[in-house]
């Protein structure tokens, strides 16, 4: 049976998404971008992007929804949605995987854009083979560091 975003519940995570997209602070790209991330509590938090002069120093709007609903108490994440005004949709930075893959390994990830493509991905999906264990040492702990 295919499901409509209103029955799975996605609605109201693209509404908060897009929403956030009003608040990125984008002075040098001009490229706004909004996330929000549904959380197994039930909360809701949104993400935008958030640059600075020190280009490199710049947050994305999936980082920003997660740190936000972790400092306030969330720590499970079901779903995320990511949205742009691009011909297709956009999918996140490599550095946004690598917290997704910390914070929020079996998350389901919707990509959408203005024209209302969507595409349903997941975290697993998105990032193969990623560093998501604190490795064993195998050699001596003494001198090197
Ligand atoms: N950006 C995001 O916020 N999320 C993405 O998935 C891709 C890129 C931001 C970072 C920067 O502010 C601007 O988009 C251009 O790269």
């Amino acid at each position: 049976m295919t499901m409509t975003n209103s029955q799975t519940g996605w609605d109201v995570l693209i509404d908060a998404a897009w929403q956030a997209r009003e608040h990125a602070y984008a002075p040098y790209s001009r490229f706004r971008v909004g996330a929000a991330v549904h959380c197994a509590d039930g909360s809701i938090y949104g993400g935008c992007n958030i640059e600075n002069v020190s280009y490199g120093l710049t947050n994305c709007a999936e980082r920003t929804a997660m740190f936000q609903a972790v400092a306030n108490g969330a720590n499970e994440f079901h779903r995320m949605v990511i949205c742009a005004d691009t011909p297709e949709p956009i999918a996140p930075c490599g550095a946004c995987r690598q917290v997704m893959v910390e914070l929020a390994p079996q998350m389901e990830v919707l990509l959408i854009n203005k024209e209302g493509k969507q595409i349903f991905t997941t975290v697993e999906k998105l990032m193969p083979y990623s560093f998501s264990d604190f490795p064993q040492q195998t050699e001596n702990d003494e001198g090197d560091v």
